[in-house]
């Protein structure tokens, strides 16, 4: 079992495990409080049977919401805070958010705001959300005009994450999660990521728990330091965890969804890199580098791939309209960038270097909106 400190006010602890043992963390977080466990069926089907024993043995309270993006809405947020009334959470229960990122962000949201705040605690069952969305805080829902537009900090008690979990996970869905295990592996500080992806590569694709114990474990203390260090995404260091998402999030927009997030954001990661080797930022080692770690875990390095959701005709000016509108963006064009200080947002790169980085990822240099 591993055990990551998150450094916020107040800190709470990640803990990683394989197995059994690893929920029966969740009783010690959730203490004697009232709580009410909002899940997913494909979730709660496959490891409720874990989860109730985690809490005890007796009958869970246990709510339902919907799958996908559209469930990530104020309705689904509305309807979890009437059932905590009608079922009479207190101010001092616990919501225990069991699945993917879809149930973090709203259970965490309805968290945030019923009662004023009550306490939620993440048990994710994704890749994704053990490696990224249940560490840090980061609450939302969506709105026609856009993505996570509305939300809210509210840091969890406590986070525990059962890598065993993940054997039940559709492929689709953990590629994604791989997306965001590259991510960390090419941070600077993403060594330790690296070691178990050149050490394990074989455990880790066949989804090893003890070996996705440590690969988790070390993907969320890149995650926990970085969160510690910016809670809330003021002074740019936080955000230095969007490495490769400008493009990647673009590229999810303009094929409607089609890409999970995690390939998307592959090929924004190589999309990032060839644009800071235009800017000579870095080296073609870097390049090279970042193209074998997502070939090596079946990740897309061009938005002709995969091939059977390939977007080979998608034009530039499109994506560049909706970089354009990215609202992390501080004005213009926002990306975040390796170089010889580490990860940095750079604005604005000159149209020469954005056509070369969209060459290299297979997109016309000046397309027209394919
Ligand atoms: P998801 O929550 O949509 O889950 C994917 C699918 O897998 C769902 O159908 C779910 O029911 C199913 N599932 C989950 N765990 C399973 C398991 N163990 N076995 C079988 N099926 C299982 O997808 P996700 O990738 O976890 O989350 C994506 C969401 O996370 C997006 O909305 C994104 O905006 C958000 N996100 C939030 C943060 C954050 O910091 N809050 C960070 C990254 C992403
Ligand atoms: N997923 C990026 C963040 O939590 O800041």
């Amino acid at each position: 079992m591993r055990r990551v400190n998150v450094a916020v006010p107040p800190p709470y602890d990640v803990t990683i495990g394989a197995g059994a043992g690893a929920l029966a963390e969740l009783s010690r977080v959730v203490g004697d409080r009232a709580n009410v466990v909002v899940s997913q069926a494909a979730v709660f089907g496959a490891h409720g049977a874990a989860l109730k024993a985690a809490l005890g043995g007796s009958e869970p309270w246990v709510e339902l919401v919907a799958d996908g993006e559209d469930a990530k809405s104020f309705a689904t947020v509305e309807g979890l805070c009437r059932t905590f009334a009608d079922g009479g959470l207190p101010r001092g229960g616990v919501v225990v958010a069991f699945g993917g990122g879809v149930v973090g962000d709203t259970a965490g949201f309805a968290a945030a705001v019923y009662h004023r705040g009550v306490a939620v605690v993440q048990v994710p069952t994704t890749l994704l959300a053990q490696v990224d969305a249940a560490v840090g805080g980061k609450t939302a829902v969506n709105l026609p005009e856009g993505k996570n537009l509305v939300g809210a900090f509210h840091q969890p008690l406590g986070v525990v994450v059962d890598t065993s979990t993940l054997s039940t996970l559709p492929d689709a869905e953990y590629r994604s999660g791989l997306g965001e295990v590259a991510k960390y592996s090419l941070m600077p500080q993403g060594a330790a990521v690296a070691a178990v992806l050149d050490a394990d590569l074989a455990r880790v694709l066949a989804r090893d728990p003890a070996t996705l114990e440590g690969l988790v474990a070390e993907c969320v203390e890149i995650k926990a330091a970085v969160v510690g260090a910016d809670p809330e995404e003021r002074t740019g260091a936080r955000a230095t965890l969007n490495f490769g998402h400008t493009f990647g999030h673009a590229l999810e927009t303009v094929a409607g969804y089609t890409h999970s997030h995690g390939e998307a954001v592959a090929v924004g990661l190589v999309f990032a890199t060839h644009l800071a080797r235009s800017l000579d930022r870095v080296d073609d080692a870097a390049v090279a580098r970042t193209e074998d770690v997502l070939t090596s875990l079946g990740l897309p390095i061009s938005v002709g791939q995969p091939e059977e959701i390939g977007l080979s005709g998608v034009g530039a000016s499109e994506l560049l309209d909706v970089m354009h509108r990215d609202k992390k963006a501080s004005g213009g064009l926002t990306f975040v960038l390796p170089g010889p200080a580490g990860l940095e947002s750079v604005d604005d790169p000159p149209a020469s270097a954005l056509e070369a980085a969209m060459r290299a990822v297979g997109v016309p240099a000046s397309g027209g909106g394919g």
